[in-house]
């Protein structure tokens, strides 16, 4: 695969996941500077790149701190090198617990609980390892997904946490999940700004308690300015905002796609073509992908190895390419095992996707 390195994007056989590397830099770019202004730190979720090479890029680029979704996102974070790290989530069960005091013992690993069952789990296995496992209580501020509800019962797992010598509390974590593709900013703003609020006066109880809180997490690709804009959270925690997607541009216009899926012309008929790519390669999850930089050809559906394309012109002869952009980024990288980084037309990178397709 290394023999890519070097070659034009045009060269290549199909179908391929590209990522451009300039537009990705912009991104990363405007993302950290509103965090600099806004004096929060900048945590990458991994969830959406699960590849060790890109954090590793990120990293030559001033990203230290990554979230991520499961652990085996953290062990390719902490095989490449990267040691900040948070899980964002419920680790839960003796298998896991196992892998996460190893990882605590090679990096400076924090992990999300919501229950006394999981304090207990995880004070037990510290002590046993000897290890000091970071624990942020996540606040459920109305995803109704994880998390305790805002208020007293975040003091009393507080209390819990701090009993356990082998846990240090490190603070709260407040995700708007719910927000993130709110077609209205308004309503994504007011709605954005009503949670924060609610994880500040959790902060504020918990502090009140005598117990320190010294990092608050929170926000996505879809929210993170209204988050920059307020006091609750020391740190975003946004992943998509870097690779973007058909869905996501178009709530967030200011990030651009740097993902797409290089596919060939394999077949046409008057007003429609077929791509050599289909669900196996674009993820649908979130709707249909778009053709790149060709707002007049439609995506009409996808098969699992074919995309049909209608067009209004002459359609495009057999072999010609088409770039797609898929509807959800973090799905199509969970479906490669490889992504090309280029830049100005050119192979720059092979890199590896080692996390996709696991679930563990
Ligand atoms: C806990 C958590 N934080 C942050 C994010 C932000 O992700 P994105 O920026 O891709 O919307 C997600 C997305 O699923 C998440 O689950």
């Amino acid at each position: 695969m290394h023999e890519l390195i070097g070659q034009p994007i045009a060269a290549l056989d199909t179908p391929k996941l590209l990522l451009d590397l300039d537009v990705l830099d912009e991104n990363l770019v405007q993302m950290q500077e509103g965090c600099q202004r806004a004096q929060k730190r900048l945590r990458v979720h991994f969830k959406s790149l699960k590849s060790g090479s890109l954090a590793r890029y990120l990293a030559t680029r001033g990203v230290q701190d990554f979230a991520c979704a499961k652990l085996n996102e953290a062990e390719v974070l902490v095989e490449f090198g990267l040691r900040e790290i948070l899980v964002a989530n419920q680790i839960v069960g003796s298998a896991k617990l196992e892998r996460l005091a190893r990882l605590a013992q090679l990096a400076n690993l924090s992990v999300c609980v919501d229950a006394l069952d999981q304090v207990r789990a995880l004070g037990e296995v510290a002590r046993r390892h000897n290890v000091t496992i970071g624990v942020l209580i996540e606040v459920d501020i109305g995803m109704n997904r994880c998390g305790v509800p805002p208020g007293d019962e975040v003091v009393q797992l507080a209390r819990a946490l701090v009993a356990e010598p082998g846990l240090r509390f490190v603070g709260l974590q407040g995700y708007d999940g719910h927000l993130q593709m709110l077609p209205d900013p308004t309503e994504r703003a007011r709605l954005c700004r009503q949670g924060l609020d609610r994880l500040k006066q959790t902060r504020e109880l918990v502090e009140a308690a005598g117990f320190e809180v010294n990092l608050v997490s929170g926000a996505g690709t879809g929210t993170w300015s209204f988050a920059c804009e307020h006091a609750a959270l020391t740190e975003l925690q946004p992943g998509s905002f870097l690779l973007m997607d058909a869905a996501y541009h178009w709530i967030r216009p200011e990030f651009n796609c740097s993902l797409s899926v290089l596919t060939t012309v394999i077949s046409r008929r008057p007003g429609w073509y077929v791509l050599d790519a289909g669900s196996k390669a674009i993820s649908q999850d979130f709707g249909k992908p778009l053709i790149k930089g060709r707002p007049e050809e439609r995506v009409l559906k996808l098969a699992e190895e074919h995309t049909c394309v209608a067009i209004d012109g002459p359609e495009p002869s057999i072999g010609q390419v088409r770039e797609v952009i898929p509807a959800h980024c973090c799905a199509t990288m969970n479906l490669h095992r490889l992504v090309l980084a280029c830049r100005k037309g050119l192979v720059e990178g092979v890199w590896l996707i080692e996390a996709s397709g696991r679930y563990d």
